[in-house]
């Protein structure tokens, strides 16, 4: 196998020649020199031609156009910085020459779409996701962007915006700091974000730029309790290099950092290189990766098999300039092709390209403590974060990003209390709450002045504003502002009050401010913490005229009707069954008719004193008096209820009516009650103000017609604290319309909303809430409620039809059993056939026999012992 000659394969290495260049050209001929050692065998023999790139752009070109033209390199390692990559990028395209880059990080470098660009080490936007599940985790919903103004910083911003917006944070600013901006200039941008309200920082800058960022913020007082900051890889792969008084300025800071595993090898490689050359420098992830990219570029080269690499000869025709003079380099497709096929453990984890790029480990969330990072958790793109990275059950595979995954934090401040993401923007420290002053239904809210002009707010909307800001997480102080002009009248309407949070004059409102469309233009609204809905008041009136045929309504006609029948008609059926047999049934004709309507209504209250003496008879009636047992309990229970009940009644109950009737109603003033009664069709002649609850009651008891209102429309809370004092006069009935109750007012896109609101469900679902309402809005429950004041229905004949069809059932099977046994004993007289005797004659016959007493009945039989 010892073949004539090693064939030597030209790499050419584009760097900035600053001690940290020194330190990755170290790696990269460290790496060959260990490799070759274990690959002996191998027929290609990298060797490295390296130039200083000098810290910018041009140099990077001319370096790498000098390597390609003159020394016809196989490939490129470099540059170090992604703005220096374009250029070489482009240059390798054309010369199919690879550009392996292990630092150039900018994931715009991506878009030049060049098969011969191969990056060895992670694109930023690898991270973006992984600083979106922190900023998920402690629920910070704004997040300000801090970055370099230049390519490496500007690249990321669309992937950190689309990742901050998959967590729902938004972006609502972006600091851009030029690389060259001085101390000064920093401190102004640091200043700004102070009078913001967002907390949370992202920081995306190299190390120049963050240590000079992290020394002025903390001069400034911006690493202090309640900020909060995120740095990117740019600073944590870096944070072995920086000062150490850099290092304790970012005391609380967190971030990412791709996870490497301090494995054996990487740390004898480390003690290696240190004794080597003679340096305490400690090596990055960077140099590891630099180490990586050059073991597979010699694997890479062994495996395409390169022979006698060389340069094709550029075609120059005759104008061209030196620039483009360069041939194309025969082997770079297949250093390409054999590179994407390298797959091997090198120190920095698995090296392993897929399209060109390496394939992100797991990032590790740190944790900047005192003088050094400690880890406090880790993310992957699987199972998001995590308190370690031992996945055994691998297949259960839940992507969760749990701030109780994460391990204690110190926070700037040195507080292990994670801050909020935001703070309220005052120019003082509190938040300046706008109160309304009311003319009327000042339980709502009640401003005070007291002799020293201070003012004393109080009322139910002020205590449940006080109960609510009390069950927040965390304090906010705010005062009470009232909205007043300078002789203490309200300064304008609620809608201006609303408005002044638009203006910034106030931060919020507490007060009976509704929920409404229009307002919510401007502002935002809370959770409502009232009943909602819009209801009318009315008079009500003693039902007297009524009273007179009040017995008349508990049953409907029909029922009196079907009533009354069945009494004739069982009359009548008692008689049929009884007079031949009872006495007490026979006598003169208009006697016995006086008798079957005295004993049909007398069972009415059973009353009658006749005996009944048939069985028929008697067996028809127990079942009657079982149906007028029912019925007469149903009438007294029904007229009862109707009799206590009904005495009061609201004038009206129908808002049609008063429409109709073109009758005046009422609305406070200035509410959105006025505006939603001309939307009902009421003509704005008929509506009429009031603005406090006397003058409510003196226009409802003058009356529509006499320059009073027949009714009064208001919001529900309203109409229950003017019925807790007017309980006995007035009703309330609706609600007849929809409204969305009371709420608090912020600022657009105030991040309290969300919070106060929350705070509100709990405040309204507890005990704290009726307290509140029993200690402004009275009692409610002495006063009768509209819904149980609608008369009672009165019977009819659907309850009742299934007994009189029982009643008619056996009094017809009776009636019938009777015929037949009359028949039966008087069939002599069908039977004789006499010619005189017609049909006309039988039937006399038969009637008269009906007519009379049968003799042979048990109940004659004394009388006729007697008798005889
Ligand atoms: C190839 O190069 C290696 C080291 O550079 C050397 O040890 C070896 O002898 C060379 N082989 C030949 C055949 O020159
Ligand atoms: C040079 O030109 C010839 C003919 O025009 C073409 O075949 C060849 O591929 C060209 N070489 C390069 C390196 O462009
Ligand atoms: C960045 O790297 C990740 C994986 O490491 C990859 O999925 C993504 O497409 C890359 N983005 C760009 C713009 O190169
Ligand atoms: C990983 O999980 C296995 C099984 O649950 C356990 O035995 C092992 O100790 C764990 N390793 C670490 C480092 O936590
Ligand atoms: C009360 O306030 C008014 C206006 O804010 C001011 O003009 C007045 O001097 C104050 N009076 C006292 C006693 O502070
Ligand atoms: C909102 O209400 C105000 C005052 O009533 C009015 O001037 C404005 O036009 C309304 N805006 C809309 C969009 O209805």
């Amino acid at each position: 196998m010892a073949s004539a000659q090693n064939i030597s394969v030209r790499v050419g290495v584009v760097l900035d020649m600053d001690e940290y260049g020194e330190m990755t050209l170290n790696c990269l001929s460290m790496a060959l020199s260990d490799f070759y050692a274990t690959h002996n065998h191998y027929t290609t023999r990298l060797v490295l031609i390296s130039r200083d790139s000098k810290g910018d752009i041009i140099g990077a070109a001319a370096a790498a156009l000098d390597l390609v033209k003159n020394v016809q390199v196989q490939a490129i390692i470099g540059p170090t910085f992604s703005v220096q990559a374009n250029f070489l990028i482009s240059l390798g395209h054309k010369a199919q020459v690879p550009i392996i880059t292990f630092s150039a990080t900018s994931p715009s470098l991506t878009s030049i779409r060049s098969p011969y660009f191969i990056r060895t080490t992670l694109n930023d936007s690898s991270q973006v996701n992984a600083i979106g599940a922190i900023v998920h985790a402690y629920g910070w919903r704004e997040v300000v962007l801090i970055y370099e103004d230049n390519e490496f910083g500007e690249a990321v911003i669309p992937f950190f915006t689309d990742a901050l917006e998959q967590v729902n944070a938004r972006v609502p600013y972006r600091s851009i700091i030029s690389p060259l901006a001085t101390d000064d200039q920093i401190v102004v941008e640091l200043y700004k974000l102070m009078t913001m309200q967002t907390r949370v920082f992202i920081v995306h800058m190299l190390n120049p730029l963050a240590s000079r960022l992290f020394t002025k913020a903390k001069e400034v007082g911006l690493m202090s309790e309640e900020y909060v900051w995120i740095v990117t890889d740019a600073i944590t792969n870096e944070l072995n290099s920086m000062n150490r008084s850099v290092i304790e300025s970012m005391l609380g800071v967190i971030g990412v950092k791709p996870y490497v595993p301090r494995t054996k090898e990487v740390n004898t490689f480390e003690m290696r290189y240190k004794r080597r050359f003679q340096t305490t420098l400690d090596l990055d992830i960077f140099g590891l990766w630099a180490y990586d990219s050059a073991v597979a570029l010699a694997m890479a080269a062994e495996e395409a098999r390169l022979t006698n690499p060389k340069y094709w000869e550029a075609n120059i025709s005759r104008n061209s300039i030196d620039l483009e003079a360069f041939g194309v380099s025969d082997s770079g497709e297949k250093l390409i092709q054999a590179l994407s096929r390298i797959t091997f453990k090198g120190l920095a984890g698995n090296f392993k390209l897929v399209d060109g790029q390496l394939q992100a480990p797991p990032y590790q969330i740190i944790n900047m403590v005192g003088p050094g990072a400690r880890n406090i958790g880790y993310w992957t793109q699987d199972n998001g974060i995590a308190r370690g990275l031992n996945f055994t059950n691998g297949n259960k595979k839940t992507y969760t990003t749990s701030k109780s995954n994460l391990g204690s934090t110190i926070w700037p401040g040195d507080t292990s209390t994670s801050p909020k993401g935001w703070v309220i923007p005052t120019n003082g420290n509190k938040l300046r709450v706008g109160v309304p002053i009311k003319a009327g239904f000042t339980e709502f809210v009640h401003v005070t002045w007291n002799s020293d002009n201070s003012t004393k707010v109080e009322g139910y909307c002020i205590d449940v504003f006080d109960a609510v800001m009390a069950a927040l997480p965390y304090g906010v102080p705010y005062e009470y502002i009232p909205f007043a002009t300078s002789d203490d009248k309200m300064a304008g309407s609620y809608n201006d009050l609303v408005y002044q949070v638009y203006l910034e004059n106030y931060d919020a409102v507490a007060g009976d401010v509704t929920i409404v469309a229009n307002r919510s233009q401007y502002i935002d609204f809370t959770l409502p913490y009232t009943e909602s809905g819009v209801s009318m008041v009315v008079p009500i009136q003693d039902d007297k005229n009524r009273n007179a045929w009040v017995f008349l309504k508990p049953l409907t006609w029909e029922l009196w009707l079907t009533s009354f029948c069945s009494f004739v008609f069982i009359g009548f059926l008692i008689w049929i069954l009884e007079h031949r047999i009872n006495e007490d049934f026979r006598g003169p004709f208009w006697y016995q008719v006086g008798m079957i309507f005295w004993f049909a209504f007398s069972t009415m209250v059973f009353a009658h004193k006749e005996k009944v003496v048939s069985n028929l008879a008697r067996f028809v009636l127990i079942i009657w008096f079982l149906v007028v047992l029912i019925l007469t309990q149903s009438y007294t229970a029904s007229l009862a209820s109707m009799l206590t009940v009904q005495k009061l009644q609201p004038t009206v109950t129908d808002v049609n009516v008063l429409i109709r009737n073109k009758a005046y109603v009422g609305s406070m003033e200035g509410s959105f009650v006025y505006e939603l009664l001309i939307k009902m069709k009421f003509d704005e002649s008929q509506i009429l103000v009031y603005n406090s609850p006397e003058q409510m009651d003196e226009l409802l008891s003058k009356g529509s017609g006499n320059g009073g209102i027949a009714a009064a429309f208001h919001e529900t809370p309203y109409i229950k604290l003017f019925l807790a004092k007017y309980c006995s006069k007035y009703m309330m009935v609706g609600p007849t319309n929809k409204a969305n109750g009371f709420g608090f007012v912020f600022p657009v896109g105030s991040p309290l909303v969300t919070d106060v609101s929350r705070a509100i469900l709990n405040v309204t679902e507890g005990p704290k809430m009726l307290e509140i309402e029993r200690k402004w809005l009275g009692d409610k429950t002495e006063c009768p409620d509209s819904s149980n004041l609608l008369s009672p229905k009165n019977l009819g004949l659907a309850s009742f039809w299934g007994l009189f069809l029982i009643v008619g059932i056996a009094g017809i099977a009776a009636f019938i059993i009777d015929l037949i046994r009359f028949l039966r004993e008087n069939w002599s007289v069908i039977e004789r056939s006499d010619p005189e005797f017609t049909i006309w004659n039988k039937t006399l016959e038969l009637l008269q026999r009906f007519n009379n007493k049968d003799l042979k009945s048990p109940t004659f039989k004394n009388i006729h012992n007697l008798l005889r």
